[in-house]
């Protein structure tokens, strides 16, 4: 299990990691993180959890994991930033964590627009944005993480094939190091959005995307369309081609083909 002391022993950040609050088990550190915002909790308040048992994704679906094999946590931001920049925060989280699983592995993740890190072309993380996006310039916003650390196996008929850091290495992996590592960029990250540099933020997710010139499947709702990924736009949208025409996408899944 995780302690507090232990995750905040020689943390140097500024806001993310404020306050961190460890359960064993709960439904989704995202709503625990939900109710401590409501109730006040200082900006940059972790939440994480040794097990989830309703574990929140994207699109409505739900993010599954084995108890203590996982990294599951949300950190709570109030950020300053215009509307439309919130969702930038995906990108900062992202690359984030891709560093410290970089500086704790020595493998390099690569980022899949919008929200997943892989390794050899699986998925290890996924990243959920929930609070108020797009709407006011103020209020919360919850950065939930869930990344596949120690498991040895994967269950079938995952959306995507799926790895996890111990898989991937041989090795396993210390969750409290990589946690430590992840919140110490994820605070530097999130400086720099509020300071004005999203195109460093973007610019960092863009040199790990290996999506790019690619053919792929969008899906938006089910509707699926052959494309080819052109770029990613500064506002967090995804720019392809149909042929045709191009198009900027938002809430759809991407899917690149070879
Ligand atoms: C996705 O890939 O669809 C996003 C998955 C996000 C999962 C994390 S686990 C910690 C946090 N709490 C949740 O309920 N979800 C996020």
């Amino acid at each position: 299990m995780f302690s507090a002391d232990d995750i905040t022993q020689g943390l140097t950040t500024g806001v993310v990691g404020s306050r961190v609050v460890c359960l064993d088990s709960t439904d989704s550190t995202n709503l625990r993180a939900r109710e401590l915002a409501d109730q006040g909790t200082p900006e940059g308040t972790v939440i994480v959890a040794d097990q989830q048992t309703a574990g929140r994704g994207r699109q409505g679906r739900s993010w599954r994991s084995e108890p203590g094999t996982s990294l599951l946590f949300s950190v709570l931001l109030r950020p300053s930033l215009p509307p439309d920049q919130r969702v930038l925060l995906t990108f900062a989280a992202a690359t984030a964590v891709a560093e410290a699983v970089e500086r704790v592995t020595r493998r390099p993740p690569e980022t899949k627009w919008p929200n997943d890190l892989l390794l050899g072309g699986l998925k290890f993380c996924g990243i959920l944005l929930e609070g108020t996006l797009g709407r006011a310039q103020t209020g919360s916003v919850i950065v939930g993480i869930g990344i596949n650390v120690n498991q040895t196996s994967m269950p079938d008929g995952l959306r995507l094939p799926a790895t996890s850091l111990r898989m991937v290495t041989g090795a396993p992996v210390d969750r409290i190091t990589l946690l430590r590592s992840a919140l110490g960029s994820l605070d530097r990250w999130y400086a720099s959005l509020q300071q004005g540099d999203a195109g460093a933020v973007l610019n960092a997710w863009r040199a790990r995307c290996r999506m790019f010139g690619r053919p792929a499947v969008v899906d938006q709702g089910g509707r699926k369309h052959p494309v080819t990924v052109l770029r990613l736009a500064d506002d967090g949208g995804l720019v392809v081609d149909h042929g045709s025409r191009t198009e900027t996408v938002y809430a759809a899944d991407v899917t690149t083909v070879s």
